[in-house]
């Protein structure tokens, strides 16, 4: 098994005004293999896009680094170092939220492939077209229509496939999309989840998606990483935890899926996510948890095998290595 993406003790911080390190993500350890598609679920602010932005390789200047960061092997963060060249833009592609931001607004489809292929590889005007019509025709947009475009000539669901289309011409193989269908509506979402599913037969790519929403997640995800406050409360296969999860934070994302037809009470614990900075003793999910006991307050829970093929960080399985 070949694997696209591994982490191993991943702290990402940011440094405030005061230099101070405030710690978004903390002691990740993540394992993708090729042509998976990875979902990263959690709230707002759990350290899902700062994740994201390091597998990219675009985390900004004041991102602070430790552990170790791999993409198809290649070393891209080894504490606080971070080296990028030839697998930013090459290896590994980011998709943001907003379709436009992916997209260069002053330019039409067909130049923006020009100048990212002669960018990459001197492609000439001639092979670019080639290339642009090739991807976008993989990403289902007809080239013929599309290519003397500007981005705002385009609705957002086609906004999104042309950036996936820029995307994969870069010949990147792990493709990390940020929420890529967020501003879509329901119809599109589910197409540009389709879409992301026959490139992973089609060319096996690998790729992570973060997202809010699980019941997508369910339909495109072969695994899925629940993040909360920074860590990674439980991963497994995406049927199995959404059918049962086993951390009381994901069977509280869990519950308030709807489910049509079906009344049900919907879980909702009271209490926030620890801040970024503020101390780290016990489980992070401590003050929300209904099943609490003295041992959480005291040390915080590893991410560790709890069932079958299923991690959990959580006190309740016993949390053996
Ligand atoms: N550029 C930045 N500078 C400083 N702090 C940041 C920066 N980006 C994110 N943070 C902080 O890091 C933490 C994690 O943020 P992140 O954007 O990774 O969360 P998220 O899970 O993607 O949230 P959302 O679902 O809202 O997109 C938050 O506390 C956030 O305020
Ligand atoms: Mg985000």
């Amino acid at each position: 098994m070949v694997l696209a993406v591994k982490s191993e003790g991943l702290k990402i911080g940011y440094l405030d005004e005061q230099d101070n390190v405030l710690w978004a993500v903390k002691g990740v350890n993540l394992e993708v293999s090729e042509g998976e598609i990875y979902c990263i679920v959690g709230e707002s602010g759990s350290g899902k896009s700062t994740v994201a932005l390091a597998i990219s390789g675009i985390l900004p200047p004041h991102a602070v680094t430790e552990g170790e960061l791999y993409v198809y092997g290649n070393l891209v963060i080894r504490g606080e170092s971070r080296s990028y060249e030839k697998i930013r833009g090459r290896l590994v592609t980011y998709i943001p939220q907003s379709p436009g931001t992916g997209l260069n607004p002053y330019l039409t489809l067909g130049d923006q492939f020009y100048h990212v292929l002669k960018s990459l590889r001197g492609s000439t005007r001639k092979e670019a077209k080639a290339e642009a019509k090739k991807y976008l025709e993989m990403a289902g947009l007809d080239p013929a229509s599309t290519l003397d475009r500007y981005p705002h000539e385009l609705s957002g669901g086609m906004q999104q496939r042309a950036a996936i289309a820029l995307a994969l011409s870069t010949g990147a193989r792990v493709l990390v999309a940020d929420e890529p269908t967020s501003s879509l509506d329901a119809h599109l979402r589910l197409q540009i989840a389709n879409l992301l599913l026959r490139l992973r037969e089609e060319v096996k790519l690998t790729v992570i998606f973060i997202t809010h929403d699980l019941l997508l997640a369910s339909r495109v995800g072969d695994r899925v990483a629940v993040m909360y406050a920074g860590s990674l409360a439980e991963v497994g296969k995406l049927r199995e935890v959404l059918l049962k999860p086993l951390h009381p934070y994901t069977s509280m994302l869990v519950d308030v899926i709807p489910t049509l037809g079906v009344k049900k009470q919907l879980k909702c614990y009271s209490g926030e996510p620890p801040r970024p900075g503020s101390n780290d003793e016990g489980c992070p999910f401590f003050d929300r948890c209904p099943y609490r006991f003295s041992k959480c307050a005291a040390e915080k829970p590893r991410l560790s095998l709890a069932e079958g093929d299923r991690y959990v960080a959580c006190w309740l399985y016993g949390n053996r290595e």
